[in-house]
C-alpha cells in the first residue's frame, strides 16, 4: 500500500494544534489548501497529466504550499514582486496561485530565475513517465524546494529509495526541515548534480528538475542497466527537448517526449542576456568591425514558434534570441552566440524576409539547414526525434530509430 495514506497530513497537524490566533489562521489556510489542491488534481487528471493512482495519491497528500511559503511574481517589465503567504492580506491569494497549474519562481540571480516549484502538469508528466513500479531507487537532480522530493517520497511510499542533490546548500537545508516536518526524511545532498551522487548509487532512474547541456557521463555510470534518465538537453534558444533514455551497458538512447518539457538551467552555465551581447556587438559595429552579409532568407523567425522545429532549432543552432521592436524600423529578429556570431532577420511590410549575419559562424544558414531537413521529413512530431548518448559522452540526435537520419549535436 502506499506509504503516503499513513502520514500525518500538514494540515491534520495543524487542526489537531490550534492553539493561538496564528495557528488558527494556519488551520483556516490549510482547510482551504486542500480543497485548492483537490480541484488542481482533478485539473491534472482531467487533462491526462496524472494517470498513476500512486501519482495522483501524492499530488493529493503533499502540500505544495508548505514548500513554497513565498514566491516572486515576473511583472511585464521584467522585474519581480514577492507574494508572500506569511502576510496576512496576501494569503489567499498567495494560496490560490500555489494550487494553479503554473511553475513558481522562488530565487533570483539579476534577471535570471535560479530556482522554483515547476509546473506541476510537466512534475507528474515527468513521475509518470519515470515507469515507477515500487522497488525503484531514484536520483533527483535540483531539489528546489523539496516538493518533487516530497511527491517522489510518497509516490514510492519508501524514503529510502530518494535521494535528490542541488548545488545550492542553503535550499538543500530549507527542503530538509520542511520535508521532515511532514513526516519524509530521503537522502538531501549538496553537490553539483552534473557529477550525480555516487554515494547512493546505482540507481534506477535520474530525473533532473534542472537543464543540462549535455547528459553527463557521470549518470551514465550510476544507473543500472534497464535504468531510466529523464532530462531537458539545455539550448539558449529554449525548445524544451526532454530526453527519455534507457540505460544499457554504459550507453542511454531513447526518444523526446511528446511535449514541451523546458527547465531552468544548471547554475553552472555561463549565461549572458541576449541584449549583453547585442551590445557587444553594436559597440564593434560603431568601429567598422562585423558589418556582415544581407541575403533574402528562406526561414523566417515566426518558424521557431512551431513546436517540433523550435526543439530541432534549438538542438542545433547553439544561439541566444532576441526580438526587438524598434518604432522607427521593422521589427527585428536576432540571433546571437557567445562566439560574435550573429544573425538578424526583418520582415517588411510586403512579408519580405531579410537576413543579415556575421562572426565566425553563420547561425541563419543553420537554421534554414534544420528547417530544410525537417521539411524533407514531412515535419515529425517531437516524439519521433531521439538522442543516443555514447559512453565516451558523444550526443547523436536522431529521426524514428538510431539507425536512421542522424546528426551530431
Ligand atoms: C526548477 S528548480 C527544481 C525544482 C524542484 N525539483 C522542486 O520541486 O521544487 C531547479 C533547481 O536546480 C538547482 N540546480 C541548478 N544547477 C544545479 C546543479 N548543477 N546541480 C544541482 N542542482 C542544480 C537549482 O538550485 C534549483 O533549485
Amino acid at each position: 500500500m502506499d506509504r503516503a495514506s499513513h502520514r500525518t497530513t500538514h494540515s491534520g497537524g495543524h487542526r489537531r494544534c490550534a492553539h493561538t490566533r496564528g495557528d488558527h489562521d494556519m488551520s483556516d489556510t490549510d482547510e482551504r489548501a486542500d480543497d485548492l489542491r483537490r480541484a488542481l488534481v482533478a485539473e491534472l487528471t482531467k487533462a491526462g497529466s496524472l494517470r498513476d493512482p500512486r501519482w495522483t495519491a501524492a499530488f493529493e497528500h503533499v502540500p505544495r504550499h508548505a514548500f513554497v511559503p513565498r514566491f516572486l511574481g515576473r511583472q511585464p517589465d521584467g522585474t519581480f514582486t514577492p507574494v508572500d503567504g506569511t502576510a496576512p492580506a496576501r494569503r489567499r491569494e498567495w494560496l490560490e496561485q500555489v494550487y494553479t497549474d503554473e511553475p513558481l519562481i522562488t530565487e533570483v540571480d539579476g534577471t535570471f530565475s535560479v530556482s522554483s516549484s515547476s509546473q506541476p502538469s510537466l512534475m507528474a508528466e515527468m513521475l509518470e513517465a519515470l515507469e515507477i513500479t515500487g522497488p525503484e531507487r531514484v536520483l533527483e537532480i535540483g531539489t528546489g524546494t523539496g516538493y518533487n522530493a516530497g511527491l517522489l517520497c510518497a509516490g514510492l511510499g519508501s524514503d529510502e529509495q530518494v535521494v535528490s542533490v542541488d548545488i545550492a546548500a542553503e535550499l538543500v537545508e530549507t527542503a530538509r526541515g520542511r520535508l521532515s516536518a511532514l513526516g519524509y526524511q530521503p537522502t538531501l545532498v549538496t553537490v553539483d548534480g552534473a557529477a550525480g551522487y555516487p554515494g547512493g548509487a546505482p540507481y534506477d532512474r535520474i530525473i533532473a528538475t534542472c537543464s543540462l547541456p549535455e547528459v553527463p557521463r557521470a549518470w551514465l555510470a550510476q544507473v543500472r542497466d534497464g535504468g531510466l534518465i529523464l532530462v531537458n538537453l539545455y539550448r539558449e534558444l529554449g525548445g524544451g527537448a526532454l530526453a527519455r533514455l534507457r540505460v544499457e551497458e554504459g550507453c542511454a538512447s531513447g526518444r523526446f517526449m511528446p511535449f514541451f518539457g523546458g527547465f531552468m538551467p544548471t547554475r553552472t552555465y555561463p549565461r549572458v542576456p541576449a541584449s549583453e551581447l547585442l551590445e557587444a556587438l553594436r559597440v564593434r559595429t560603431e568601429h567598422g568591425e562585423d558589418e556582415g552579409t544581407t541575403r533574402p532568407a528562406s526561414v523566417g523567425a515566426d518558424a521557431l514558434t512551431d513546436e517540433t522545429f523550435g526543439m530541432l532549432a534549438a538542438l542545433c543552432v547553439n544561439a541566444e534570441q532576441l526580438w526587438l521592436l524598434p518604432d522607427d524600423a521593422p521589427e527585428q529578429f536576432w540571433l546571437l552566440d557567445h562566439s560574435g556570431s550573429w544573425a538578424n532577420q526583418t520582415t517588411d511590410a510586403d512579408g519580405a524576409l531579410t537576413v543579415t549575419q556575421g562572426g565566425p559562424a553563420r547561425l541563419w544558414d543553420q537554421l534554414e539547414a534544420v528547417h530544410r531537413e525537417w521539411i524533407t521529413l514531412s515535419r515529425p512530431p517531437r516524439e519521433e526525434y531521439g538522442l543516443t548518448v555514447a559512453p565516451n559522452g558523444d550526443h547523436v540526435l536522431w529521426h524514428m530509430s538510431p539507425d536512421g537520419p542522424s546528426w551530431p549535436l
